[in-house]
């Protein structure tokens, strides 16, 4: 009886194992991003310029011709359309040069470092393995913020991204400054707390109350396809938004790649979310809520 009962278990578990098997493989993480890792860690430490620049490189890399390292391997990310970006390219590509890795990687890699480096940043898959790729994507497939909300929710559809899916991605604006998207407001942020990744920006977005707003977030927040995520986001459902924005950065993050010949990177970054665990220990009535938010939002 116990036996079987085990033997079953067992069953299960190596059917389970080899349903994975589309999985990237955990045991091999390449050494060299073992070396990576303190110098980028030292780079976005504080949740300032550089890990915001480090986190949205992979939404100009991956959107239009997948994730290949393109935006830093041709003139890209010179384009008016990925203006703000100079500076981080440039780190990105001498990282990538130093320790010889591929360019589309390290974007990735960097991206999941600098978001685990943010307080309360949740923590994302980091795979390596990507095929760099030196042909620019074709000009203007990156969704802009003056375009139509129905244009931007398409081309994301054109990825396998629903408008869920782009809500929840959009939670990367909660750590970002615009500079160039109204030049004479350079340096204000899209929400009030730019080194705290929390959800206070989908409400003050709603709310009006953001220092600066992004015409395409303004509209994410009430188109009908979008705003009712929007509002559960605002309403501060942290749950659902990790689970939500982690499935949808994992499947953008590798873009136009064969996950099953990827390796898997994750298991070296250090959580950056040690909050979120004293949260999960603490419970999730509203006061324990309270009292977490309070101690990282001072
Ligand atoms: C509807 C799609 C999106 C539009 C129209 C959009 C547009 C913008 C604009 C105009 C800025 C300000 C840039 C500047 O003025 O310097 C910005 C900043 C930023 N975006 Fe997006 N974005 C979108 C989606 C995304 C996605 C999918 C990500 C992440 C993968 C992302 C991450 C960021 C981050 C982190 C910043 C802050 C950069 C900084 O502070 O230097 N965005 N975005
Ligand atoms: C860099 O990596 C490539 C491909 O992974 C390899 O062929 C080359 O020998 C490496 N160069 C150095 C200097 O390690
Ligand atoms: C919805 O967003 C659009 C786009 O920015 C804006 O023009 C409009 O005033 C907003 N409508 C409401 C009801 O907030």
């Amino acid at each position: 009886m116990y036996t079987s009962a085990l033997a079953s278990s067992l069953l299960i578990l190596v059917s389970t194992t080899s349903a994975l098997s589309l999985l990237p493989r955990t045991d091999s993480c390449p050494k060299v991003w073992s070396t990576v890792l303190p110098e980028l860690q030292i780079a976005f430490a504080g949740c300032g310029r550089d890990a915001h620049g480090a986190i949205r490189a992979p939404f100009h890399d991956c959107i239009n011709n997948g994730c290949d390292g393109s935006l830093i391997l041709t003139d890209e990310c010179s384009r008016a359309e990925s203006a703000g970006l100079s500076d981080i390219c440039g780190k990105l590509l001498s990282w990538t040069q130093k320790y010889n890795t591929s360019a589309a990687d390290m974007i990735e890699f960097a991206a999941a470092v600098a978001i685990s480096s943010c307080p309360l940043g949740p923590r994302v898959r980091a795979l390596v393995g990507r095929k760099d790729s030196r042909e620019a994507a074709p000009l203007n497939s990156i969704p802009g913020s003056r375009d139509s909300i129905s244009s931007i929710l398409d081309k994301f559809k054109a990825k396998g991204f629903s408008g869920d899916d782009v809500v929840a991605l959009m939670g990367t604006h909660s750590v970002a400054v615009q500079v160039n998207d109204d030049p004479a407001q350079a340096g204000k942020s899209l929400d009030s707390t730019p080194s705290i990744y929390d959800l206070k920006f989908y409400q003050e977005t709603l709310d009006g109350t953001a220092p600066y707003t992004l015409q395409s977030d303004r509209g994410l927040a009430n188109n009908t396809e979008t705003q009712k995520k929007w509002k559960e986001f605002a309403d501060g459902d942290t749950s659902a938004w990790i689970t939500a924005f982690t499935d949808a950065w994992n499947r953008f993050a590798v873009i136009g790649n064969d996950v099953g010949s990827l390796q898997d990177c994750s298991g070296i970054i250090p959580s950056g979310a040690s909050e979120r665990r004293l949260a999960k220990r603490l419970g999730s009535s509203a006061a324990a809520r309270a009292f977490v938010r309070r101690l990282y939002d001072s």
